[in-house]
């Protein structure tokens, strides 16, 4: 990568970072020992939570709850209602609409009523089940269409684009119009959403919460007991998965183990049983995807018009953000000339969806691949060439929100995995192998993937950290990012260790607290490293710089002349260990401990004008997926993955792979088994294993290969790294064409409707059209 200017110290040799060390808690994963929420030693006297909900309501009123037997039942202590809220009883993350505690009015199925307190967790289950309920039913607004027709919404319809597209849809060669369905999703993290809170003194209380959010549950908290933040502390080691399930909804259960114990007393735990996390907590959102598109007879595509419904469910929640990222996406890696991008954020009796890997850009990213493989069969081209026509370029680089991408490396990163995957030649195998075989037909799809890195809520592109150097030169390290797996705290500990030039060994990495780094932005957008990483680099560099003024001044050796590297201070030509030096700064009374502070250079949003940058900089990747679809059953087998993906330079390269294999099978079961369904009475019919089908092992192919891009960072990230949280998860887009594409081998030149996910049903229904359709 030539057209990238580096620091030199960029290019100084590394010790700790870029290494593949494994995960910092993998052994204890492995052998059960890593301490979770749940498996934290109880107090003496905790008592333990369920919720109550009214199964029979999905909309209505309930006018008054009998709750005489749940007072009566074996074990219980307190039942709390919404009477008990001394402060504001509402959790949301935006502009509220979410209770704690319904308070009458019940606005979707899972709606929480009380929450019975009891000694023993399943005490309190049973006696959950006992209350009765008066009240009134109506009838739900269950799907999108349905709440597109009533015109019940949970925010504005928000649209931008640039250009005269009726104009230019009029004068285009080629036009065509398509409608598909985007299934939602279940985050299904392993941990279901739990917080155990302690009263302290004086009010004062200390929330041990699963959340990718400390300092909101910390804020919530504090506003529902009508409490300062100062007397909340919320704090975290590690979660079981969030996904984004976590980012705003792990807050109502923290604030009603809070609101126990300070009915109660006594420390209470809540841990939700996995059918009611399902039926509880939002998911990704569903929508349904219109788009009318002109083109040219080489399959350039010259006027996009794009209509996103989406089910946000009862409240706002986070859908603002989510549903302004599909638009930020809906151009995937293509160039629209002439566009426009609408998306209506409709209300629906259903839980409230809310962040999941990708955060709605999945969902964009789908329907611009839609329009690609449309055009594809049209046109009669392979779908890969009409991708690489459409690709932004030289001259065909500004994003429908006025951004100019500057970083695209998709020509060079689709160019190497199409030779690596083989694709062409699979292609010629495939078309024969489908022309010999009736039943059984194959696809193929390489598609790519370009994801905006940061927050388009501009503020929340910020982080601290706090680092203390002890005198045996051992270093504790806490910041406002979260562990949910994904290797946070293990990329931030190898920066910390290369500051110092010590071991990753001498790191101490310690658990999430609002009390250490306040004010923290949820760990989400992929961002953690980035953000934390930066700040933790800073506050090393403030006590390595009071180091270094006290060395520079103790061995009359100018401060150029001074490092830190293998566990020793490097002095002109001496050294001395890195604890020797710390020790002697300490008795010199220098201060060994500093807090850092980071924000994200060069971004701007103006949303009311669509204008700005609201990205830093574009992670990409490809995949090459190749399936066999049995056109008598709908059965699908992926046969083998190929992926590409740009990191930059990776801070480790073991933690990156893990990231981009998961969010890439992650990704998969979205588009191919996870399917949600609600009843039209508004009740989620897949709450559990049972009907939810995420990916198994068995679901993975055997031929999988994942390879990191030798790319960099052109701006100045942590060592030049890109984010890789949520960018893997869209590859699987890949499978999902390669699905269509096999189907619609059955008759060139008609496109399958297929929707996702491509579950067997799905694909007969659109194997079912094709055969019906004209060809
Ligand atoms: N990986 C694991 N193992 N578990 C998770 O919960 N969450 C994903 C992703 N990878 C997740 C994960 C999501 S939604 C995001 S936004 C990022 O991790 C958050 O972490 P990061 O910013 O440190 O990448
Ligand atoms: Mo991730 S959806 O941004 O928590």
């Amino acid at each position: 990568m030539s057209a990238v200017e580096t620091r030199p110290e960029d290019e100084r040799p590394l010790s700790v970072v870029r290494q593949p060390l494994p995960h910092d808690s993998a052994e204890l994963h492995v052998t059960g020992r890593a301490v979770y929420i749940d498996d934290m030693r109880e107090p003496a006297g905790t008592l333990h939570l369920a919720p109550g909900w009214c199964p029979n309501i999905a909309k209505g009123v309930i006018r008054d709850v009998d709750l005489t037997r749940v007072r009566a039942a074996p074990g219980v202590v307190a039942v709390i209602t919404a009477k008990d809220v001394p402060g504001v009883n509402d959790c949301s993350p935006s502009i509220g609409g979410d209770p704690v505690l319904a308070d009458g009015e019940i606005e979707f199925w899972g709606q929480v009523v009380f929450c019975v307190v009891a000694e023993t967790r399943d005490q309190a289950r049973r006696a959950a089940r006992l209350a009765l309920y008066e009240g009134e039913a109506g009838t739900p607004i269950v799907t999108a269409e349905a709440a597109k027709a009533a015109g019940t919404t949970v925010l504005p319809e928000y649209r931008f684009g640039r250009g005269e597209l009726g104009r230019a849809y009029g004068n285009a060669q080629r036009r065509t119009e398509g409608r598909f369905v985007i299934g939602g999703q279940e985050h299904f993290y392993l941990e279901s959403q739990i917080a155990m809170a302690i009263p302290g003194e004086a009010g004062d209380v200390h929330v041990w919460s699963s959340t990718q959010h400390p300092t909101e549950v910390q804020h919530i908290v504090a506003k529902v007991l009508g409490i300062p933040d100062a007397a909340v502390t919320a704090e975290v080691r590690r979660m079981g998965g969030g996904f984004g399930g976590k980012e705003s909804q792990a807050t109502q259960w923290a604030c009603l183990a809070a609101l126990a114990a300070k009915v109660t007393g006594r420390p209470c735990k809540i841990r939700l049983d996995r059918d009611d996390d399902f039926v509880m907590t939002g998911k990704r959102h569903d929508m349904v995807a219109d788009f009318r598109v002109g083109f040219d007879g080489e399959g350039r595509l010259l006027s996009a018009d794009m209509h996103f419904l989406s089910r946000c469910g009862y409240s706002a929640d986070l859908s603002l953000g989510v549903n302004d990222r599909t638009m930020f996406h809906a151009d995937n890696a293509y160039y629209y000339p002439t566009v426009q991008i609408r998306s209506e954020r409709l209300k629906t009796n259903t839980v409230s969806n809310t962040a999941f890997r990708g955060f709605g850009g999945p969902q964009g990213v789908l329907a611009a691949e839609r329009m690609m493989d449309t055009i594809a069969v049209l046109t009669g081209f392979d779908p890969l060439e009409v991708r690489k026509r459409n690709f932004y370029g030289p001259g065909r680089d500004v994003t429908p929100y006025g951004m100019k991408v500057e970083d695209n490396v998709l020509a060079e990163l689709v160019g190497e995995l199409e030779k690596s995957s083989d694709y062409l030649r699979r292609r010629q195998e495939i078309r024969a192998f489908n022309g010999r075989n009736r039943i059984l037909k194959r696809g193929i799809a390489l598609t790519p993937v370009k994801f905006g890195i940061s927050f388009t809520l501009i503020h929340l592109n910020q982080a601290g950290a706090l680092v203390h150097v002890y005198t045996d030169g051992s270093v504790h390290l806490n910041h406002g990012g979260t562990e949910m797996g994904q290797g946070l705290f293990t990329k931030v500990a190898q920066v910390v260790a290369e500051e110092f030039g010590i071991g990753f060994d001498r790191v101490r990495i310690t658990a999430t607290t609002t009390a250490k780094v306040p004010n923290s932005s949820p760990t989400a957008a992929s961002s953690g490293t980035d953000l934390n990483g930066m700040a933790a680099q800073i506050a090393c560099r403030e006590i390595k710089g009071r180091m270094i003024d006290f060395v520079a001044q103790e061995y009359g050796t100018p401060p150029e002349q001074i490092d830190f590297r293998d566990g020793q201070v490097i002095i002109g030509n001496g050294s001395v260990p890195f604890a020797e030096i710390v020790k002697k700064c300490y008795t010199a009374r220098v201060q060994l401990s500093s807090a850092g502070y980071y924000s994200t250079p060069k971004i701007t949003w103006n949303r009311d004008k669509a204008e700005g940058r609201p990205f830093y900089y574009f992670a990409y990747g490809a995949a090459c997926s190749e399936v066999v679809v049995d056109t008598m059953t709908g059965e699908m087998k992926v046969e083998r993955v190929d992926l590409l993906h740009d990191c930059g330079r990776s801070l480790n390269p073991a933690l990156d792979i893990g990231q981009i294999e998961g969010g890439f099978v992650q990704g998969m079961g979205w588009l191919t088994t996870e399917e949600l369904v609600f009843d039209d009475k508004g009740r989620l019919r897949t709450h559990a294993p049972s009907t939810y089908k995420i990916p198994c092992c068995s679901d993975v192919p055997d031929a999988f290969t994942t390879k990191l891009f030798d790319g960099v960072n052109r701006e100045e990230s942590i060592y030049r790294s890109k984010a890789v949280g949520e960018p893997p998860l869209m590859l699987a887009c890949s499978v999902f064409s390669a699905i269509f594409d096999a189907i619609a081998s059955l008759k060139p030149g008609v496109v399958p409707p297929l929707d996702a996910p491509a579950t067997p049903e799905a694909i007969m229904r659109a194997v079912t059209a094709m055969r019906r359709a004209e060809g």
